[in-house]
């Protein structure tokens, strides 16, 4: 087998990777779309296309479920647990065998640098066996209803679950919502973002090698409206996972209203970083610059909103610029400290909000611009950028950028900092520096997430339930709370 580094050279002198996924992956084998399109796949750290692959419809989308639907009723529900764990195990194992050549092609895919692709498959492996192990725990109660009686409940599969995942963090977050669906005895059919379709498909691909029978995997590739928007609608949909944009997922809920099919939205963020005086500053410091530069700030819990208390706040927001201005840029290959963005159309987005802000006059401490691979040229970069925000109501606070921009905004204490973090919109995470284990508690208590970080930001692991309140959305993947949504009760009472 091909090693990292051979992987990698021959991707940067090629700009593409062999063998990659044509069609989508429907009953176990791949297909091109009904329709016969394809459209490009595009690597962002030159902004050139270097693949092609189905860009599907609703007949596809038709075909996926109805396949999923009889491998769902023909096999998988009935399954036992300990067999479907350990089919989870061995696509664990297998991720792991071919880990070096998916973080390439998730490298090539959505522009992150390698390294943080690589975290990323072994993450998606954690996921599988994480849910592997969790698949025959999974059990009901008894109800006490006296002795003329017996009551108890059955956790059972929902049905076909629908995936439709975003370019961001594109293998984990299939896996995330993959596992726990199979695990509950759920078939799927995945619907990947237009931007990065390929590693789903080496997921599906993986799954049948590992023993899952054909059908109960399903991956449809294509844009939101072709082949999304008909996924969501799909009235032989049981459950949709969603993740992306607010409007999206709204559009997601909407259709969802008509068949009352279940929905679990996982939406934007800006989720705030309070750093307390007390902190440990190195630590904060680290924590900070991960929080917003790691993926170009394209994370939905990407912590865009540094809340500093004013004992500290000058020395370490020209430290956090010193660092900022000194990080490496390049392809994601070359894997450096920040990566491109994933389109053209983000670029033009964070762009645009920083126009806007020149406009008003808001000062920019560093960044702030457009700019391109220094060994290349080309692709779409954006410098990483810190802004010191002027009011709480500026858009640079309240909107999602999703890029690398980070608002500063000071506070007088930590009820003043409390105050700033909850005046929000949105609600998915939240990260806290004190050295103060009571005061961050009861922070913790106060502020409005579906997450709090102390003292590490991304703290936590595919143990900890994920989700967000207000716009961020509602119900929780990861954890054992992320196995349940994709069960439904039964309860069971009987007379004997
Ligand atoms: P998007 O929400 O449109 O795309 C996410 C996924 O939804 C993709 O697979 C897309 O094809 C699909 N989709 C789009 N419209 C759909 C519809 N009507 N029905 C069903 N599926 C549909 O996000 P987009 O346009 O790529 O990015 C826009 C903004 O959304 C970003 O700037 C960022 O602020 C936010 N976003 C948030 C993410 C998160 O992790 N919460 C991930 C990606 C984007
Ligand atoms: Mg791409």
């Amino acid at each position: 087998m091909a090693t990292q580094k051979q992987l990698i050279d021959d991707a940067l002198s090629s700009g593409s990777f062999p063998g990659l996924p044509q069609g989508h992956f429907i009953d176990g084998a791949y297909s091109a779309a009904a329709s016969g399109r394809v459209m490009n796949s595009l690597d962002p750290g030159r902004g050139e296309a270097f693949a092609e692959f189905a860009c599907g419809d609703a007949a596809d989308v038709d075909a996926a479920v109805t396949s999923a639907r009889r491998a769902f009723e023909a096999v998988w529900r009935d399954t036992p647990a300990v067999e479907r764990g350990r089919i989870l195990y061995r696509a664990a194992a297998l991720i792991r065998e071919q880990a070096a050549s998916l973080a390439v092609v998730e490298c090539l895919d959505s522009g992150k640098p390698i390294g943080e692709a690589q975290g990323d498959v072994q993450g998606a492996a954690r996921a599988f066996e994480y849910y592997a192990g969790a698949c025959d725990k999974l059990q009901g109660d008894t109800f006490p209803l006296g002795p003329a009686y017996l009551g108890y409940s059955l956790h059972e599969p929902v049905g076909v679950a629908a995936q439709i995942i975003p370019w961001n963090f594109p293998i984990s977050t299939a896996a995330r919502g993959i596992a726990p669906a199979l695990a509950a005895g759920c078939a799927v059919v995945a619907k990947p973002a237009e931007q990065t379709p390929f590693t789903a498909l080496r997921l599906a691909e993986i799954l049948l090698e590992a023993g899952l029978p054909a059908g109960v995997c399903n991956v449809v590739t294509g844009t939101g409206a072709d082949a999304g928007a008909p996924l969501a609608a799909h009235g032989e949909v049981d459950h949709i996972t969603f993740t992306g944009s607010v409007a999206s997922g709204t559009a997601v809920m909407k259709a969802a209203a008509d068949n009352v099919t279940r929905v679990v939205l996982e939406l934007g963020g800006k989720s705030p970083v309070v750093v307390l005086g007390d902190c440990d500053r190195e630590a904060a410091l680290d924590g900070v610059m991960g929080a917003i530069f790691e993926n170009a700030g394209q994370i939905c819990s990407a912590g865009s909103r540094l809340i500093v208390e004013r004992s500290l706040h000058d020395g370490f927001v020209e430290e956090l610029c010193r660092r900022a201005e000194k990080l490496t840029l390049g392809h994601g290959l070359r894997n450096p400290q920040l990566g491109p963005v994933n389109s053209a159309e983000q670029l033009a987005r964070i762009s645009g909000f920083m126009e806007r802000a020149r406009e008003r006059g808001v000062e920019v401490a560093t960044g702030g611009a457009e700019t391109a691979d220094p060994q290349t040229g080309k692709g779409w970069f954006f410098q990483p950028t810190i802004v010191g925000v002027p009011g709480r109501d500026d858009e640079l606070v309240q909107e999602e950028i999703f890029g690398p921009v980070l608002t500063v905004q000071v506070a007088e204490d930590a009820d003043h900092a409390l105050a700033l973090a909850n005046d929000s919109q949105y609600a998915l995470v939240a990260g806290i520096y004190t050295g103060s284990f009571t005061l961050a508690h009861r922070l913790a208590q106060r502020l409005d997430a579906g997450q709090v970080y102390i003292n590490e930001y991304f703290a936590g692991g595919i143990e900890v339930p994920f989700g967000g309140n207000k716009k961020s959305g509602f119900g929780r993947e990861k954890g054992l709370e992320g196995l349940l949504s994709y069960c439904r009760t039964k309860s069971v009472a009987a007379r004997i």
